[in-house]
């Protein structure tokens, strides 16, 4: 492993930065559950940005079931991730163009033979990797849950999208995923013992044993042996929720409720970025190998993507793009 990891540093090394010298912006796309659109959604904004003008690569990180290139319509390339894991490939060579102008993605991870695990320092030196390219946007489809390599490239990324759908259980998991978040981004700023103390702070109050109202952020304020600026900092470039499968106003509401659920149990600023609706549409141009927004480029669906968009990018830039 340790060679692994020392040759995949040494292309690092090597990679030339970006020509424009701008380093592109990285959009995390994740879940707490499996199977709520993460891909779905990923590639559709890879083709509403790249459709804008803006050059833009899809990568597909999710090593347990890569799928982006069905979401294309493409077959799978056989330069994919896993040569860059091998150190047998830098990033830039494992890059593939997509059917659509200003896309192109870099193929998962598909070889069921023989799956690869990757490590925290693994991402870690690829996600470095991305950040040398000359793309506008990165979005990257990660796999789905907790993982330690997750919350950290979700910490890292220039826009953090989570993506939920309205299931009672998915919701769960939802808070769930940002409960890790917030604990690992409280976790990297503190020492062993304060963070260990905080934690069985937390677990009393779950199981209803510590019954004093608590607030995290005070809690954090008043204690030593943690960063004070803890809240800040993930409040800073905060969680962007987004509602997939939605099916009715109810739906799309929901996604305020967990906004402000958010803000009274965890302290933490959540942004709703905006909702999805189901749509027949998409399923069935899945089976089609056809993205929806290619076969159905003036719907409702193709609107709705545009504005989570324009939450992304600056409204000026779209515009002067589009
Ligand atoms: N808005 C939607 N309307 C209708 N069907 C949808 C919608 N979003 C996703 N789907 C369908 O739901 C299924 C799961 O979507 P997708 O593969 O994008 O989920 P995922 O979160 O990436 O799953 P995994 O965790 O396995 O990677 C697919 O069949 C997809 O076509
Ligand atoms: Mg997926």
């Amino acid at each position: 492993m340790n060679n692994v990891v020392a040759e995949l540093n040494k292309k690092l090394g090597k990679q030339k930065t970006s020509s424009s010298g701008k380093s592109p912006k990285i959009i995390v796309v994740c879940s707490g559950k499996g199977g709520v659109g993460k891909t779905f959604i990923a590639s559709s904004l890879g083709i509403t940005l790249s459709r804008q003008g803006f050059s833009t690569l899809l990568v597909d990180m999710d090593i347990s079931g890569a799928n982006i290139h069905t979401y294309l319509g493409v077959p799978p390339s056989l330069l994919n991730i896993r040569h860059f894991f091998e150190g047998k490939k830098s990033v830039d060579e494992i890059i593939v163009k997509s059917p659509m102008t200003k896309l192109s993605f870099i193929q998962g991870f598909w070889d069921s033979w023989n799956p690869i695990e990757i490590s925290l320092e693994q991402s870690m030196i690829f996600f470095k990797a991305l950040k040398t390219l000359s793309f506008d946007y990165i979005v990257l489809d990660i796999s789905s849950g907790q993982s330690i390599a997750n919350l950290e490239m979700l910490r890292r990324a220039d826009e953090k999208l989570v993506i939920t759908d309205p299931e009672p259980s998915t919701i769960e998991r939802t808070y769930r995923l940002m409960e890790a978040y917030i604990c690992h981004a409280i976790k990297s700023g503190a020492t062993p013992e304060s963070y260990q103390t905080l934690i069985q702070l937390l677990r009393d109050q779950r199981h209803g044993t510590r019954t004093e109202p608590f607030s995290l952020k005070s809690y954090i304020n008043e204690h030593e042996g943690i960063q004070k600026n803890t809240f800040a900092d993930i409040n800073h470039h905060p969680l962007k929720l987004i509602l997939n499968g939605s099916r009715s106003h109810l739906d799309q509401d929901l996604g305020h409720c967990v906004k402000s659920v958010c803000r009274k149990y965890f302290d933490l600023n959540i942004e709703y970025a905006g909702s999805i609706d189901f749509n027949n549409a998409v399923w069935q141009s899945a089976r089609k190998r056809e993205p929806v927004l290619v076969a159905q480029p003036f719907t409702p669906l193709a609107g709705q993507f545009m504005s989570i968009c324009k939450n992304l990018v600056n409204a000026p830039t779209l515009r002067a793009a589009g």
